[in-house]
C-alpha cells in the first residue's frame, strides 16, 4: 500500500505545482471539486489493488456512490486526492489515502501527503508508522484550553451555515485555536502525530475515514462517532477523533448541546 501511495503521490506533487488545473464541479455543487489527477491517480491505484487481490472490492471517491454500502468482505476505500480544492489552489494539505476495511471495519490505512512527505501508515495489531519509523500518541490527559482542534464544514448539501451553528457553540470554549485546513485524513493524521488534540466533522463520507481511523486507533488515540460510539459505521459521514476519550466526549458535549 505504501508504494501504491507513494507513487500515486509523485503524480499529485508533479501536478499539484500548476496553477491552472482541469478542474470539473460535481453533481452541479460549485464547492465540490474533480481535477484529471484526481481521475487518473484513482484509476491507477485501482488497478494496482486489483493486480494485488484481484477478488477484493473496491470503492473510491472518484467512482462511487457515497451512499454505497460497505461489504462484509474485505474493500478497499480510496481517496485519490483528498483536499482536492486545496490541491487546485496549491495549498499543500492534500493526501492520498487507502484504507483495507474487512467486516466494515477498517483493518489497515496508508495517509500519504506527497507535498510534505509525511506517510502514515498503520495495520491493525502492528502499531502506527510515520515515514516507517513508530508513531506512538502521547495519550495523557490535557485541558481543553491547551488544545488544538481541527474541522471542516463543507456545504455537503447546500448546509454550510447550519453546519456553522456548531462552531458557535465552539467559540465560548477557551482551546489554543480551531483550525480548518480542508484536509480530512491530514487533520486526522494530524490527530494520530499529536499535533492537532482533536478532529471532528459531519459530512465526512467513508473514503475520508476508513485509512485515518486505524491509524488512529493504532497511534493510540480514540475515534468515536457522534453517539460516543467507538463502533465507527464509514457509512454515518461522522467522527470525532481525539488523543483520548476524556478530550472526546468533552467535544461531544460541546457539538451535541443544543
Ligand atoms: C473533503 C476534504 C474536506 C472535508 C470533506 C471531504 P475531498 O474531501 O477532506 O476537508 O471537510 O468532508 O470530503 O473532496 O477534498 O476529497
Amino acid at each position: 500500500m505504501e508504494r501504491i501511495a507513494r507513487e500515486a503521490g509523485g503524480v499529485i506533487a508533479e501536478y499539484f505545482a500548476q496553477e491552472h488545473k482541469s478542474v470539473s464541479i460535481k453533481n452541479g455543487d460549485t464547492t465540490d471539486l474533480v481535477t484529471e489527477t484526481d481521475q487518473w491517480v484513482e484509476t491507477f491505484v485501482r488497478d494496482q489493488l486489483r493486480a494485488f487481490k484481484p477478488d477484493w472490492a473496491f470503492i473510491g471517491e472518484e467512482s462511487s456512490d457515497p451512499d454505497v454500502a460497505i461489504p462484509m468482505d474485505p474493500v478497499w476505500i480510496i481517496d485519490p486526492i483528498d483536499g482536492t480544492t486545496n490541491f487546485v489552489h496549491r495549498l499543500p494539505e492534500v493526501g492520498v489515502s487507502i484504507g483495507l476495511v474487512v467486516g466494515q471495519i477498517p483493518v489497515a490505512g496508508v495517509v500519504f501527503n506527497p507535498i510534505r512527505k509525511q506517510m502514515l501508515s498503520a495495520v491493525q495489531g502492528h502499531g502506527c508508522r510515520l515515514n516507517g519509523s513508530p508513531l506512538v500518541l502521547d495519550t495523557s490527559d490535557r485541558p481543553l484550553n491547551q488544545c488544538l482542534l481541527m474541522t471542516q464544514f463543507i456545504n455537503y448539501g447546500g448546509q454550510r451555515s447550519q453546519r456553522f451553528t456548531q462552531i458557535d457553540r465552539l467559540l465560548d470554549v477557551p482551546v489554543h485555536a480551531i483550525r480548518f485546513i480542508g484536509c480530512a485524513t491530514m487533520a486526522l493524521g494530524y490527530v494520530a502525530m499529536g499535533v492537532a488534540d482533536c478532529y471532528f466533522e459531519r459530512g465526512l463520507k467513508a473514503w475520508d475515514m476508513a485509512a485515518a481511523v486505524i491509524i488512529i486507533r493504532e497511534a493510540g488515540g480514540v475515534v468515536v462517532d457522534y453517539s460516543g460510539a467507538d463502533h465507527i459505521d464509514l457509512t454515518r459521514r461522522e467522527c470525532v477523533a481525539a488523543r483520548n476519550m476524556t478530550i472526546a466526549k468533552e467535544i461531544l458535549d460541546v457539538v451535541n448541546s443544543s
